[in-house]
C-alpha cells in the first residue's frame, strides 16, 4: 500500500497491486513495487499532457489485458482512459528454454542481465520503449477529426496499448537495470516527438501524424517494424525480454488489423464512389475529388512516404551493431526458431542491396553483418502481403488501379541508400531530376491540404464520414450502431 498524505489529514490509499494488472508477483518484490509507485504518477501527468487531447471525460470501450491465457486474456468494458488499468504481463515462462542462436547458442537462456551485454540490452529496450509513448503524442489530436465512434475507438486502444507497451519496457528497466534502468525510465517520460531539444529518438517517431490516412498508414507501416523489431527480440536469449515481448506481439496483432482495414475501407469507399459516379479513371484527380473521397494516386503517394520512413528505422542494412546483438544471443532474426541454417552464420552471407555505378546491385555480405538488411527485407514481404490484399479489394469493385510499394531505395535518409536519389520504379537518378520530379511521387501541400479538408468528424453511432466505408464488422462483435465513445 502507498500512503499518501499529501492532502494532510485525509490519507489515500492506493493499492498497486490491483492498479496494475500484473503476472510478475508485484505484490512481493518490494523494490520494484516501490520504483513503480514512484513512476506511475509521472506516466499519468504524462499521458495528460502527451496522449489523447480533452479525452479525460469520455468512456471508451476499451480491451484491457488482465492476463496471459490466449483463450481469455482481456476484457472489455467501457473505461475512462485515465483509469485504464496498464498492467505488467509477461508470457508463460518456457522450461528448459535455451538461447536460440548465436554464440551462446544451447546454453540456458538468462534470467539476470548478463555483466558484459548489459549497456547493448538497456540500449536495446530503452529504443524499443521510446517508440511507444513517442507514436501516442504523435496520434494527440486525432480523435477530434475522427471519422466514427468506431475509429475513434480504435486509436485510443492503439494509444492505451502503446502505454502499456511503454511499462512492459519500463518494467525491464526498472527490474534488471538499477539505477540506471530507473533514470532511463524517467527520460522515456522526458522525450517528446519532435520536440526541438529532446526529441525521440527514432526518425519516424517524429513526423508528423497530420490526418486519419496518416493514422492508418502509421498502424499498418509503421507498426509493422515494431511487430518486426517484438517478434526478433522475443527471440531473445534474455528470457524476460523475450516474454515481455511475447505477449506485446498478441496486442500488436490489433494494431495491424486497424492499419490495414482502415486503408482498406478509404480504398473500398473510393472505389464504390467512382463506380457509382460512373468514373473509370482512376487518374482523373479532379473527377474523383469532387466525389469527397481520397483519390489512389494520392494514397499511394501516402504509401510511398510511410513506407521510406519505415524502412529508415531498421537502420544500416550492414551493421556491427546488428552483427553483435545477434551473436551475443540478444536479438535473433524474424521467425528465427522456424529457419532452417546453424543459427550461428558465421560462415553465411546475405544479399544486400546497393547502388553501384548508377544501378541498384544485390551483393554479398557475412550474414552477420546483414542482420539488419535481412529483418529489412522480412518486413517488405510482410507489408507486401498487405498492399496485395488492398489490390484485391480494388480489383474486385472493377477498378484499373494496382497499389505498389515503391523500390527499397526510395526517399532513404539511413543505410545503403541514403545518399542515392532513387524513384520508386528504382531508377538511380541524380538530385537535381528527383527534386524537379518528388510532387509526382509524395503528397504536394495541396494534396495535404485536400486531405485536411475531408476530416470533419463524424460521431453519431453507427455513422462514418463521406470518404471512409463502414467496418464489415464490430469490435468484440458489437452490432454496427455500439456506441464505442461516449461522449458527454
Ligand atoms: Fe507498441
Ligand atoms: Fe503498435
Amino acid at each position: 500500500m502507498l500512503k499518501d498524505d499529501v492532502l494532510g489529514e485525509a490519507v489515500v490509499e492506493i493499492n498497486y497491486d490491483e492498479l496494475i494488472p500484473n503476472n510478475v508477483d508485484l505484490a512481493n518484490d518490494a523494490r520494484l513495487k516501490k520504483a513503480l509507485e514512484r513512476w506511475q504518477p509521472k506516466y499519468l501527468d504524462w499521458w495528460n499532457e502527451a496522449g489523447p487531447e480533452e479525452t479525460r471525460d469520455m468512456d471508451v470501450y476499451l480491451r484491457t489485458a488482465v492476463g496471459v491465457d490466449p483463450k481469455g486474456w482481456a476484457r472489455f468494458g467501457h473505461v475512462k482512459m485515465p483509469d485504464y488499468r496498464w498492467g505488467i504481463l509477461l508470457a508463460p515462462k518456457e522450461e528448459g528454454r535455451v538461447i536460440p542462436f548465436g554464440k551462446h547458442k544451447g546454453e540456458p537462456v538468462w534470467q539476470e542481465v548478463p555483466g558484459e551485454y548489459r549497456a547493448l540490452l538497456r540500449r536495446l529496450i530503452v529504443v524499443q520503449g521510446d517508440t511507444e509513448p513517442a507514436s501516442v503524442e504523435q496520434q494527440r489530436y486525432l480523435s477530434k477529426t475522427a471519422p466514427s465512434l468506431y475509429d475513434m475507438r480504435n486509436l485510443f486502444q492503439v494509444n492505451v496499448e502503446e502505454g502499456r507497451h511503454l511499462w512492459a519496457m519500463v518494467y525491464l528497466l526498472v527490474k534488471y537495470f538499477g539505477r540506471d534502468g530507473r533514470e532511463e525510465a524517467e527520460e522515456l517520460l522526458e522525450r517528446r516527438s519532435a520536440h526541438e531539444d529532446k526529441p525521440r529518438i527514432l526518425g519516424a517517431f517524429n513526423e508528423e501524424t497530420p490526418d486519419w490516412l496518416a493514422f492508418f498508414m502509421f498502424t499498418f507501416f509503421t507498426d509493422r517494424d515494431g511487430k518486426m523489431q517484438l517478434a526478433s527480440l522475443a527471440q531473445s536469449g534474455f528470457d524476460p525480454l523475450s516474454r515481455s515481448c511475447r505477449f506485446m506481439l498478441t496486442e500488436e496483432a490489433h494494431h495491424m488489423f486497424v492499419g490495414e482495414t482502415g486503408v482498406g475501407r478509404v480504398i473500398l469507399r473510393t472505389c464504390e464512389a467512382m463506380k457509382n459516379a460512373g468514373i473509370t479513371d482512376a487518374n482523373d484527380i479532379e473527377a474523383v475529388r469532387a466525389l469527397d473521397v481520397i483519390d489512389l494516386p494520392t494514397l499511394q503517394k501516402r504509401v510511398n512516404f510511410h513506407y521510406g520512413v519505415t524502412l529508415d528505422l531498421f537502420g544500416s542494412e550492414v551493421s556491427t551493431n546488428g552483427a553483435t546483438a545477434f551473436n551475443a544471443g540478444i536479438k535473433g532474426r524474424y521467425r528465427e526458431n522456424k529457419l532452417e541454417d546453424d543459427h550461428v552464420l558465421t560462415n553465411d552471407t546475405y544479399k544486400v542491396s546497393r547502388v553501384v555505378n548508377s544501378k541498384i546491385v544485390e551483393e554479398e555480405e557475412p550474414a552477420l553483418n546483414a542482420i539488419n538488411g535481412r529483418l529489412l527485407d522480412d518486413y517488405i514481404k510482410d507489408a507486401g502481403a498487405g498492399v496485395g490484399r488492398w489490390n484485391t479489394l480494388i480489383k474486385k469493385i472493377g477498378i484499373n488501379f494496382e497499389i505498389t510499394l515503391p523500390n527499397k531505395g526510395f526517399n532513404r535518409k539511413i543505410g545503403e541508400f541514403s545518399d542515392d536519389f532513387i524513384t520508386p520504379e528504382g531508377d538511380v537518378i541524380n538530385e537535381e531530376l528527383w527534386t524537379a520530379r518528388q510532387d509526382e511521387w509524395l503528397c504536394t501541400e495541396n494534396d495535404a491540404r485536400y486531405i485536411q479538408s475531408l476530416m470533419k468528424p463524424c460521431l453519431e453511432k453507427g455513422k462514418y464520414a463521406g470518404w471512409i466505408a463502414a467496418p464489415r464488422v464490430g469490435i468484440n462483435k458489437q452490432h454496427s450502431d455500439f456506441e464505442y465513445v461516449k461522449i458527454d
